[in-house]
């Protein structure tokens, strides 16, 4: 029998495309995600700039900097924009609430502090990221200071995980902003609220992958290549948040 099935980074491309062509506007300040999936909407920004798009962009990384310089699009400071209209970028895990784990390409803290100054946080990714409950695939990754790290990992340990500091090449893997990333093995994170704040009150800790109501809309790719969207509305009885897919 045929396998009409594409490949994930076939996905990643038709998603990222989409998003891309959906959402950026001539005049816009957008913000560059990271990671692959991010490569392909970073590429299709590249496309509209030589087409003559005047953007203003904000990179999440690094990475992301010096592949958007490499293809001609000017990246700003985020001090620099005032706000960021729109910002594409992927996730690592999405529930049915749109809520979401980001961080496993180790750029969590810019690319929350950029979805914090921007009004659409556009996510994209392939169907398997979709979660039933958060921390059920993917780890938490907690960016942490590298001073005391091994006392802050107890703490986290605390929290009901196993934490593995994440390395890179035989040695601690090292963030754009210093730091170290320890990934947070959770069976399953029933109380993602309760478990940031508790995350967050640990000393040592500069930011965790929970990206809670963020996500202004979240775009999925299937094997097939369709593409289809999820959203936030509020239902007509009682104003209670509702997640559209479409
Ligand atoms: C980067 O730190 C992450 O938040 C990525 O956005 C996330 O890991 C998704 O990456 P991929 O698009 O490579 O799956």
């Amino acid at each position: 029998m045929k396998n009409d099935m594409i490949e994930v980074a076939d996905m990643k491309k038709i998603v990222a495309e989409t998003a891309v062509d959906s959402f950026v506007k001539d005049g816009m300040t957008v913000g560059l995600g990271t990671g692959s999936t991010a490569y392909y909407a970073i590429k299709r920004i590249g496309e509209l700039v030589s087409e003559g798009y005047d953007l203003t962009c904000v990179a999440t990384s690094v990475q992301s900097e010096v592949l958007a310089n490499s293809l001609g699009i000017k990246t700003v400071d985020l001090d620099v924009a005032e706000k960021v209209d729109v910002t594409i970028d992927g996730a690592d895990e999405v529930d049915p609430g749109m809520q979401l784990i980001k961080g496993l390409g180790g750029a969590l803290l810019r690319e929350k502090i950029v979805a914090a100054a921007t009004v659409k946080e556009i996510i994209m990714v392939d169907e398997s990221k979709l979660v039933s409950k958060l921390g059920t695939v993917a780890p938490l990754p907690v960016e942490v200071l590298q001073y005391g790290h091994l006392h802050t990992r107890r703490a986290l340990e605390r929290q009901g995980c196993v934490a593995v500091l994440r390395m890179a090449g035989g040695v601690p893997f090292v963030t754009d902003s210093g730091n170290y990333i320890y990934d947070c093995r959770f069976e399953g994170i029933d109380r993602p609220y309760f478990l940031e704040m508790a995350i967050d009150s640990i000393p040592g800790v500069v930011e965790n992958g929970l990206f809670l109501n963020t996500a202004y809309e979240v775009l999925v790719c299937d094997g097939k290549g369709s593409v289809s969207r999820m959203s936030e509305s509020v239902s007509q009885s009682g104003g209670q948040r509702e997640i559209r897919v479409f």
